[in-house]
């Protein structure tokens, strides 16, 4: 796929189809994800891939919970936001994958760790777009994993217990029409340079 239609093209999508991802194609995404540019080289990010629609859906109730969602800010007519709707009951809107990306916990609030992980999250929704397979970007990770009994998730899962959740990407097929292109705003760019 060309890589400027495939950056332009992709949304971020809320409503999702109840229809598993094949395990290749998860396992691309995942790939995609481990490739992402990374401080120092280090490679420093883990990437769980929870392929569980039950489990998606109970951490989802908790994610949409642990953080004010009353912004009074419009995300998306077309694919609400758990801003836009309050009768939105998960924050993974009921998608059928989700790649929960980690970092250290002691560089949590390091600049380039955090960077570090959403590049990881940037590369698997483009990978994801290339399949075919809808996507969006989840914050509150930490906020998710600080609440009761949520820690007991990632110890069951066997993730080193120096990492911590710092994102989310919920992933699944797009059910309904797929949201269209929002023009750019003005004013976001400079060129510095002699081409014309
Ligand atoms: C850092 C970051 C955090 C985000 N957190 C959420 C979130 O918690 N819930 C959500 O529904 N969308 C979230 N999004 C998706 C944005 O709302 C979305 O990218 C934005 O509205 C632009 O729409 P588009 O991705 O369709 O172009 C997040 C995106 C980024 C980059």
């Amino acid at each position: 796929m060309d890589m400027i239609q495939a950056i332009r093209n992709r949304r971020s999508i809320r409503k999702y189809k109840d229809q598993r991802i094949e395990k290749d194609k998860l396992d691309l995404i995942l790939e995609a994800g481990l490739f992402a540019p990374n401080p120092g080289g280090r490679q420093g990010t883990k990437i769980i891939i929870l392929d569980d629609r039950e489990l998606i859906d109970t951490i989802g109730i908790v994610n949409a919970n642990c953080e004010n969602r009353n912004w009074g800010v419009g995300v998306s007519k077309e694919q609400p936001s758990i801003i836009d709707d309050k009768s939105i009951k998960s924050g993974f809107y009921g998608c059928p994958a989700l790649a929960i990306v980690c970092v250290p916990r002691s560089g949590k609030q390091y600049v380039n760790q955090i960077g570090a992980a959403f590049v990881c999250a940037q590369n698997i929704t483009l990978e994801a777009y290339d399949l075919g397979i809808g996507s969006c970007i989840v914050g509150r990770a930490e906020a998710t994993f600080a609440q009761p009994g949520m820690q007991e998730y990632l110890d069951a899962w066997g993730l080193d217990p120096n990492y911590m959740p710092l994102v989310f990407v919920c992933l699944g097929y797009t059910d309904g029409p797929y949201p269209t292109v929002k023009p750019r705003n003005e004013g976001r760019s400079l060129y510095v340079g002699s081409q014309k």
